[in-house]
């Protein structure tokens, strides 16, 4: 895959448990101010899940999926971080008010009402992902006007994402309409933290009627993108209030991070990679870096730390196969959370970012 990195070749030397130096010193080379790697750079889903079907589409606007691809292939070409930004878009879409797009509304210019985007646990998301999906949009309308969903474009470009970084191709269900909801104050309570327990995850994951199996598969889409220093400061400093390092971190990548990061006045645009073996392919790398405290959250580790979560991270560690599979049927559960149908319940805009 092209990057705007010297990276790629060097990363395929390393196995997924390494914590060798050479390791580290790939991982510094890959911390990055956000802005220098790319040219740009709910309360509420207790609804019932309506059915959705592969084939929604299949009369109405049969290019569709070709459609979509032909912008994500291209985006993916310009800007790879559009494949994280799109993945993590569509998760936070679905985790507020189901999936229904609406996380891509904008606040009327003057307006007092915050919408899902303004809010703080939204602030980091990607330019690229909302470019993704208003230039497929785009260019669905000219062929299929007024017939769909913001919503399906998103998780179709998701599932490309996916794919065009290496991971599976799995079939979408469609026929999700969009949402006429976006809140700001209905993001915080059902977004997770990066400090969350399992117990705090699980909880989360089972209100959306998520399993502690799809908790697992899904954080594996962590193998991609990056965060900020300030998901992971309290790890490297001041563990839950200890005044010390979290002892679940590799001694040698504390140290590449607490270089980064330090512990006040840091700048605050510094990412560090969620996979320090290879970041901008999705594999399965990230449970291996799990087994050896190579997890970049809390939140990530813990599902090692875990017993109940552990077995599973041990299992998909040691066979892609079976994360892949299983990560397109969590796909499909987590896409298909609070989907509307009909004009009683939805809408299907021209321009996912205003309402009809
Ligand atoms: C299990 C609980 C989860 C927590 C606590 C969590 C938390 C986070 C945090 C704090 C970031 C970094 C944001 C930043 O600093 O810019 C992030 C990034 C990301 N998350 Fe999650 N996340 C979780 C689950 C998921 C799920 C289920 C998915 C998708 C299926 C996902 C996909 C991503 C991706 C792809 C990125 C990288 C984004 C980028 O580089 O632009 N996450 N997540």
């Amino acid at each position: 895959m092209s990057v705007p990195y010297c990276f790629s070749s060097a990363s395929s030397s390393f196995s997924a448990s390494s914590s060798s130096f050479s390791t580290l010193s790939i991982f510094m080379l890959l911390i990055l101010s956000s802005s220098a790697f790319s040219s740009a750079k709910a309360s509420n889903i207790t609804r019932p899940r309506r059915q959705l079907s592969v084939d929604y589409y299949a009369k109405s606007c049969p290019q569709l999926e070709q459609l979509v691809s032909s912008v994500t292939s291209q985006q993916f070409k310009e800007a790879p971080v559009s494949s994280p930004a799109t993945i993590r878009l569509f998760f936070h879409d679905c985790f507020v008010e189901g999936c229904d797009a609406s996380i891509l509304i904008t606040s009327k210019p003057g307006s007092k009402n915050l919408v899902e985007k303004d809010a703080v646990d939204n602030k980091d998301l990607r330019e690229e992902g909302f470019e993704s999906i208003r230039k497929a949009k785009a260019l669905v309308e000219t062929k299929c006007p007024g017939v769909v969903s913001c919503a399906d474009i998103l998780a179709i470009a998701a599932r490309d994402y996916v794919h065009l970084a290496g991971g599976p191709y799995y079939q979408v269900t469609k026929g999700r309409w969009d949402g006429k909801i976006s809140m700001a104050s209905r993001v915080s309570s059902n977004i997770p933290k990066a400090n969350f327990t399992v117990e705090q995850l699980l909880k989360l994951f089972n209100s959306k009627g998520l399993s502690l199996e799809d908790l697992v598969v899904l954080s594996g889409a962590h193998t991609l993108g990056f965060a900020h220093c300030q998901n992971f400061l309290s790890r490297l400093y001041d563990f839950r209030g200890s005044k010390l390092p979290d002892p679940a971190i590799d001694p040698k990548l504390l140290k590449a991070l607490r270089m980064y990061c330090p512990h006040s006045g840091g700048n605050s645009d510094i990412v560090a990679p969620f996979d320090v073996t290879t970041p901008f392919s999705f594999d399965h790398a990230y449970y291996g870096n799990l087994e050896g405290k190579l997890g970049l959250l809390a939140s990530d580790q813990a599902l090692f730390l875990d017993t109940r979560t552990r077995p599973l991270v041990q299992s998909l560690a040691k066979d892609k196969q079976k994360f892949f599979q299983a990560f397109g049927v969590a796909m499909g559960k987590m896409g298909s959370i609070g989907a509307k149908r009909g004009i009683k319940h939805g809408e299907k805009r021209k321009d996912c970012s205003t309402h009809i």
